[in-house]
């Protein structure tokens, strides 16, 4: 040591070692390492520091400064290091997880409503206009609703038009929306003006049906309703909803719930009536079923059948659909390909 002094300048020496020392230092760790190495308890320029004292004391002051100048650089040394290595460090940690801001973006695809829905939507508005207010019941029905008060008993043969979803305790997947009918006479009484869309449920499968579909149910009950009211209010639907001059005439049919009933057809939206292949060639399309509401309904839900009157209509939303948009397969509605979905995405009820 003391022959370093003699040379004038081991500090310089020391701190020519020490600046190469931390500039080797390839990672924060090690430079601390090299701190404690200089600067620490035991470090090199500490040991010179108290080595002082056994030098002559005129020697002491300026060794004393020399040492501390020393100590300085190093700390700085040190200081400039570790700011650079942290730099190192985030920009590593920057380029591996880099973003290549100049690719094009994945984009966001919009969502939309389905085609069923826009339908729905679209229907509900219609009715709306007119005065109709829109009611839900349950899918998960009773056998009273869904066919004892619609004037279908136990036994009755046109239970096998339905084929039935039965659940524990007595409970069914509803067939149709009639039961809500039902339910909106028995907790208000007429006049009443509805409109009840929802799903459907019957043992069915194939191009044109599906085990569950959805039906768009109409009721009207006042005074003096009649059966001319509801083919007047049937066209005007047909006419809103399909945005065209449309024919329409009513086959005699039936249904336990309604006496008379009847289908209801529509001229071909496709074809204005020509024939095509939609139409099977005959021009016209089945779109509805409809009629007046049967006494005995009127009485399971205490509504006077004297006084008041009332017509009735459901119809197949999904059909609806499928002829408004041109769609020939049931099943693209509910397999839900986005391909076939975008196709319908922000599109106006
Ligand atoms: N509920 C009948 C069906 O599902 C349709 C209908 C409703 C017929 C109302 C007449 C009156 O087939």
């Amino acid at each position: 040591m003391s022959a370093e002094h003699d040379q004038g300048g081991p500090e310089q020496t020391l701190t020519a070692r020490a600046l190469a020392d931390i500039g080797a230092c390839a990672d924060l760790a090690s430079l601390d390492e090299a701190r404690v190495r200089w600067l620490g308890r035991k470090g090199a320029l500490t040991e010179q520091l108290k080595s002082i004292g056994s030098l002559p004391p005129s020697e002491r002051p300026a060794a004393g400064a020399r040492i501390n100048r020393a100590t300085e650089r190093v700390q700085h040394a040190i200081e400039a290091r570790r700011v650079e290595l942290e730099r190192g460090a985030v920009e590593r940690a920057l380029a591996e997880g880099a973003v290549d801001v100049t690719l094009p973006g994945r984009g966001e695809g919009t969502g939309g409503l389905h085609p069923i829905t826009q339908t729905r939507l679209r229907i509900e508005q219609i009715f709306r206009q007119a005065g109709f207010d829109v009611a839900e019941g349950p899918e998960i029905e009773d056998d009273f609703h869904n066919f004892e008060a619609l004037n279908l008993p136990p036994d009755h043969p046109a239970r096998a038009m339905h084929d039935t979803f039965y659940l524990k305790g007595g409970y069914l997947l509803r067939t149709h929306t009639s039961p809500v009918q039902i339910r909106a006479m028995r907790s208000r009484p007429p006049p009443l003006a509805l409109i009840a869309p929802g799903r459907v449920y019957r043992r069915d499968s194939d191009v044109s049906h599906s085990p569950m579909f959805h039906q768009i149910e109409g009721l009207l009950v006042d005074e003096n309703v009649s059966f001319a009211h509801l083919k007047a209010a049937l066209h005007h639907f047909m006419e809103a909803f399909f945005e065209q001059n449309l024919s329409m005439r009513l086959r005699p049919s039936y249904f336990p719930f309604t006496e008379p009933s009847a289908e209801v057809d529509i001229s071909c939206v496709l074809c204005q009536g020509r024939g095509c292949r939609v139409c099977k060639h005959t021009g016209w399309l089945e779109i509805a079923g409809c009629g007046m509401v049967h006494p005995r309904v009127f009485e399971a839900c205490g509504v006077d059948a004297e006084r008041f009157t009332g017509w009735a209509f459901g119809a197949g939303i999904d059909r609806l659909a499928m002829l408004r948009h041109g769609v020939n397969d049931l099943r693209l509605f509910f397999e839900n390909d986005l391909r076939f979905l975008a196709g319908f995405a922000g599109g106006a009820p």
